[in-house]
């Protein structure tokens, strides 16, 4: 049995706390990470206690911790953007970097969406992935989202080639428990 595989077990979800920061950035500072999200590095952990400070008093995001058996923290994710209103929330989500393509994010994005769904009552969820994020777009079809739309040259990659963005939306009447 693989690491992964084994990490995957009894999958939990927690909020994401203090203590999960560090490890949140070691992660975010990785290559394997950082190359298919859109946030600047290298990520600061000074910066990232201030903005889990602010969020706390936050109702339009929610931030989480994917743990394992023994406790040990393998994911990490959130719904972001939420309006109530529309009853609609942006997802969030990466792993292990050294665990990836062992099926975590698959687990990890289920036990997200079920929080979104059923404990926030969200009516859609949405993600925005990168064109060549096939991991990422076969995760999210995986767990119940469709492909809606293809954003066009919507950012540069490494090597200043214009992309295009795909947006995925998965609808509480497709959600099955
Ligand atoms: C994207 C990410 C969350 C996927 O999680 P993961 O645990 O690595 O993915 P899974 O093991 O659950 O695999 C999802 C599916 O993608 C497939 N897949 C994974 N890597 C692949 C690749 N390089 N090429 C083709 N398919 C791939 C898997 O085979 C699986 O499909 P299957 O079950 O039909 O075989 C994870 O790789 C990650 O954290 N990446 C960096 C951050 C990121 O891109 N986050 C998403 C931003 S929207």
């Amino acid at each position: 049995m693989n690491a992964g595989t084994r990490l995957m077990g009894k999958m939990k979800i927690r909020k994401l706390i203090f203590e999960d920061l560090q490890q949140r950035v070691d992660w975010m500072n990785n290559p394997h990470v950082y190359c298919s999200m859109h946030f600047d590095v290298p990520v600061l952990i000074d910066k990232t206690i201030e903005w889990f400070n602010r969020n706390q008093q936050r109702e339009d995001r929610v931030d989480f911790t994917f743990y394992g058996d023994t406790g040990e923290i393998i994911a990490f994710g959130g719904i972001t953007s939420i309006n109530k209103k529309i009853g609609k929330g942006e997802t969030y989500i990466f792993t292990n970097p050294e665990c990836q393509c062992k099926g975590i994010g698959t687990e990890a994005m289920k036990l997200l969406c079920k929080y979104g769904f059923e404990n926030v009552g969200l009516n859609k969820l949405y993600a925005y992935t990168n064109e060549d994020n096939v991991a990422s777009i076969r995760l999210h079809q995986k767990v119940g989202y469709e492909i809606e739309g293809r954003l066009k040259q919507e950012y540069k990659d490494a090597g200043g080639k214009l992309k295009d963005r795909i947006y995925l939306g998965y609808l509480k009447q497709n959600y099955t428990k």
